[in-house]
């Protein structure tokens, strides 16, 4: 097999077992920083249209991580009419985030010039998220992409120190765990790729 292919099998193997593994999943074993730093550099290889290199993350870990719980469960009491306020939401919220070895926000820093359409900055940002998530696998370190409780709300920026046209874009939670993932089914290439070769 020639060099290329070895390396295209164990991009792929990366590739192919990286899952979403959620806090209920983790052990409570703490990350290395080693490992943290190796995940936080692999996001600054992501495409970026003009290098406006738009992501912008806030890792939040020990006793930050008690404050961060404690803001989430106030903001989400804040933002919820009475009658749709869920007390179980409210204390999920706070146990799975308490969970977390380390939590890193994620966020989308808008140009003031606004040159490139925001989308294209959404996805370079998703881009290093993604890169961030395979360099945790390669790492042993489970982690998911959250878009839940009020991680996207305008009340986040603050936390990443981001202002109003800017976007928080939600949290990867990261821990350590044994559990073994179960892998959902994935539609095959036929189904979302067109071939056109004439
Ligand atoms: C932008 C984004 C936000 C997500 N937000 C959530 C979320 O809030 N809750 C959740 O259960 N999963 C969330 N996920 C993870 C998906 O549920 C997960 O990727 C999907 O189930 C496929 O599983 P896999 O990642 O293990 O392949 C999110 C994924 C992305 C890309």
């Amino acid at each position: 097999m020639s060099e290329s292919y070895s390396h295209a099998e164990t991009l792929g193997k990366i590739i192919r077992g990286r899952r979403s593994i959620k806090p209920g999943q983790f052990s409570g074993e703490i990350i290395a920083d080693e490992a943290i730093s190796f995940i936080l550099d692999s996001a600054r290889w992501a495409p970026t249209h003009a290098l406006t290199q738009p992501w912008r993350f806030t890792v939040i870990s020990s006793e930050g991580i008690l404050r961060f719980a404690d803001f989430m469960q106030a903001t989400y009491q804040e933002q919820t009419p009475p009658d749709k306020f869920n007390v179980l939401k409210y204390e999920k919220l706070g146990n799975s985030l308490k969970t977390c070895s380390h939590i890193i926000l994620i966020g989308m820093k808008r140009q003031d010039i606004q040159k490139l359409p925001e989308w294209e900055e959404l996805a370079a940002v998703s881009s290093a998220v993604q890169n961030m998530q395979l360099m945790a696998t390669a790492l042993d370190v489970a982690c998911y992409w959250s878009s839940g409780g009020v991680s996207t709300h305008k009340a986040m920026l603050p936390w990443l120190n981001l202002s109003e046209n800017d976007k928080a874009l939600g949290m990867l939670l990261m821990g350590k765990s044994d559990v073994e993932p179960s892998v959902p089914e994935r539609k095959p290439i036929d189904y979302y790729t067109n071939f056109i070769d004439k």
